[in-house]
């Protein structure tokens, strides 16, 4: 789509929007009798609303949405034919916040990463019935105030909001808006990703003081969202002061973790009934702490955030702990899909970790149908990639590939990480995989394959301890969380677990490359695959299997990966299995061993052995936050100490301890592979396996899962009075075919239908 129109911007006087309110632009607005239809097209620099007569044109929050805003900005299209039908006189009003393009975002805690100034550009399409069309377009014609109710609005920070204005902004403060000449995004293209909507609300769960007396409301789980307030009735000038945060600490609501970020509302009320949503901002917590009213169960409530993608996958079994953990990896997979893939809804970070998203992919993709959403990030994270020759730690990049001014950022930027930059290709080869879909390899095929080359030319410097094909080069961030060790413990498992990943992404690229035709491709990267192998097995595995100062990441990796002979796999195994032995049957994994830890065990035939780990409930285990009371995934294993307190000990960089992360919630996919024994043979599910791993502890097993045909429900039971001690009942949808591994041990195929297999 050409936009006519021009962008606008602020005061001409104004020169670092940051340091200003929201922008709010309007234009009385005046159309023909005869309107058949109207569409609005509209984006930003910044993060924009538009009201029709204060009704808002559409229910999604923070549009234009995040891409790499040095290359590509997404523009929105409305239908508001309904909206505006029988209104001949109307104010058009768009209001612009700093958004990601202004704001202060994460990694460097700076603002204006992509530029100084907001600007709006948007055009209203009228057709009327005689099939003509107008255009209104945004243009100097438009007046704009920075005096609006909004004083102030960011992710980080929140809102601070004065409801007095709202029908008594200063006439004089409203003045032309200026034409915006300044460097704008070279691709405008229409929306890609998924919008951002509100879901599900959630009620005020425990309403009590804290120890100075302050009402503390308690909403029963972690969440990403945002708080309303009212409808309440206030004198004017009253104002209500909101903190957001993940836990109650002694008493108080505790903040320690959010660093810099405020999480704050501050509103004040106009006289009589007051309600307010805030527009531009959302927190990550379960507790609030509210001054200024007196709160009831009535008069605030709290609504989850995320983007508008459908659930397609559940599992549920015996184990009410079990069902605890998948719904925490749920409700990080929500808080933390906000427009892009995050780390984290509260702290002053909430970027693009490509090395949580690589862990988490897989869950993500059975859970929610993540390929839209995906594919717009994929598509900045191969523009990133191009930009600076290596796939970066967070994607978008917050403009660091473009600001060389700054030699650590431009250092960080030349870096590149196994895990991290393997999102290039473990992201899209889950999608394709959970969907189907083989434009997603399309779209990717030549980021994924660029991304092995660079891990190729990384592995070729040779270094102390490292020869050829051993990736040890640069700053890395290795087996990154791994209990029992720090930085340095993490950073130095690098050479063996970035020599893995490279090798399973070689791999991917070898099978992506074969399903697109390119036979060629295929053949050298399964050849560089096998080279890798080799190169592994020759600097850190012994004659029998064992690796040379190994530890559980790099047991489960190689395992997982293939990068072992056959008569080698007993010995590495048992050296897992020694190790989680070892430590009193806990595990020992960071980002990059814990999604393969249990497959790794059960694949190889040691069910009960990974059951038993997933049963563990102390720390460090996936149940301890369970135990804990946790309603969602945290960052480490050990967030919170036993003794309930915060986990701020100095292993790792400060304060770095969320309560919402959902890298080790890539269990997940074992609950469903394994536990509930369903996977897909053919991408997208169109063949299925069901062959369940049955342990001791659970009664019962269950999964669904849509797909392109229909919905997949597979569950097991025990039942003493079957053959082999279980039932299997199962829905093949109509196209598609079962290969279930059926309780006498016999692989049999099914077509469309209803089965119970004693
Ligand atoms: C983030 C992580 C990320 C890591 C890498 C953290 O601050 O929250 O999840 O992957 O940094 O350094």
């Amino acid at each position: 789509m050409d936009f006519t129109a021009k962008w606008i911007t602020g005061p001409a006087k104004i020169d670092r929007d940051s340091e200003v309110a929201p922008y709010l632009f309007r234009k009385q607005v005046t159309l023909p009798a005869n309107v058949k239809s109207a569409v609005l097209y509209a984006t930003a620099l910044g993060v924009y609303s538009i009201f029709a007569d204060n009704h808002k044109i559409s229910d999604t929050y923070f549009a234009p949405g995040y891409t790499e805003y040095s290359q590509r900005l997404q523009y929105q299209e409305y239908d508001v034919t309904s909206l505006l039908s029988g209104k001949s006189n109307f104010v058009l009003t768009a209001e612009l916040a700093d958004g990601w393009y202004a704001g202060r975002l994460g990694l460097c805690n700076m603002e204006n990463r992509y530029g100084e100034k907001r600007a709006l550009l948007a055009e209203l399409h009228v057709t009327l019935t005689d099939g003509s069309e107008q255009i209104i377009p945004t243009d100097t014609s438009f007046e704009v105030t920075t005096e609006g109710p909004r004083r102030h609005a960011g992710f980080f920070d929140g809102e601070v909001y004065d409801a007095r204005l709202e029908n008594k902004i200063p006439a004089d403060s409203f003045v032309p808006a200026s034409e915006y000449t300044g460097k704008v995004p070279p691709q405008i293209v229409p929306m890609q990703g998924v919008p951002v909507r509100l879901h599900e609300q959630v009620k005020p769960k425990r309403i009590f003081k804290d120890r100075d007396g302050i009402t503390l409301i308690d909403f029963g789980r972690n969440l990403a969202g945002i708080v309303k307030i009212g409808p309440l009735t206030a004198k004017e000038g009253q104002q209500i002061v909101i903190h957001h945060g993940e836990l109650v600490q002694d008493g108080k609501l505790y903040t320690g973790n959010l660093r810099t970020a405020k999480q704050t509302l501050v509103y004040t009320c106009k006289e009589g009934v007051n309600e307010y949503l805030p527009e531009f901002c959302y927190m990550g917590f379960q507790y609030i702490s509210v001054e200024g009213i007196d709160v009831t169960e009535e008069n605030i409530c709290a609504y989850e955030i995320y983007s508008d993608m459908e659930m397609i996958g559940s599992f549920t079994c015996s184990a009410e702990r079990i069902n605890q953990l998948q719904r925490n990896i749920v409700t990080s997979l929500k808080a933390n899909f906000i427009d892009i893939p995050t780390d984290c809804p509260q702290r002053d970070e909430r970027c693009g970790w490509t090395g949580d998203i690589a862990a988490f992919a897989p869950t993500a993709a059975f859970n929610m149908d993540i390929t839209q959403f995906m594919k717009k990030w994929l598509g900045d994270l191969a523009i990133v990639q191009k930009e600076v020759g290596v796939v970066p730690w967070i994607c978008p990049s917050n403009n660091f590939i473009y600001d060389r001014t700054s030699t650590f950022w431009a250092e960080i930027y030349d870096q590149c990480d196994a895990l991290w930059g393997d999102a290039a290709t473990l992201v899209p080869w889950a999608v394709y995989q959970s969907s189907g879909d083989v434009s997603v390899l399309e779209q990717q095929y030549e980021s994924m394959k660029a991304w092995v080359d660079t891990e190729k030319r990384l592995a070729d410097i040779v270094e102390e301890d490292s020869p050829r094909y051993i990736w040890k080069h640069g700053m890395q961030l290795g087996d990154w969380l791994a209990p029992g060790k720090d930085m340095h413990g993490w950073t130095a498992s690098a050479k063996w677990t970035s020599t893995a990943y490279f090798a399973n992404s070689a791999h991917i690229v070898s099978e992506a490359a074969a399903i697109l035709g390119k036979t060629e491709d295929a053949a050298a990267y399964d050849a560089l695959f096998q080279t890798i192998c080799q190169a592994f097995r020759d600097n850190f595995v012994e004659p029998d299997g064992h690796i040379t100062d190994g530890f559980q990441s790099i047991y489960a990796l190689a395992l997982r990966f293939g990068l072992l002979l056959p008569e080698q796999r007993p010995r590495a195994l048992q050296d897992l299995l020694d190790d989680i032995k070892a430590r009193d049957n806990h595990l020992g994994t960071g980002f990059v061993g814990t999604a393969e830890l249990l497959a790794a065990l059960s694949d190889e035939g040691k069910t009960q052995e990974a059951y038993d780990l997933l049963f563990q409930d102390t720390c460090p285990s996936w149940l301890y936050p369970v135990s804990c009371g946790a309603t969602s995934s945290w960052e480490r294993w050990d967030s919170l100490c036993p003794d309930g307190t915060v986990n701020n000990s100095d292993d790792g960089p400060k304060d770095m301890v969320s309560f919402n992360h959902y890298a080790y919630g890539a269990v997940g996919n074992w609950l469903y592979t394994r536990v509930g024994g369903l996977s897909m043979a053919d991408p997208g599910y169109k063949t299925f396996r069901f062959a369940p791993v049955i342990g001791e502890q659970l009664e019962f097993a269950e999964v669904s899962h849509t797909c392109p045909y229909g919905t997949i429900t597979c569950r097991w039971e025990k039942d003493s009075a079957a053959a082999h001690g279980y039932i299997m009942k199962f829905h093949v949808p109509e196209q598609t075919r079962a290969i279930v591994t059926c309780p006498d041990g016999v692989v049999r195929e099914y077509e469309g239908g209803d089965y119970t297999i004693a």
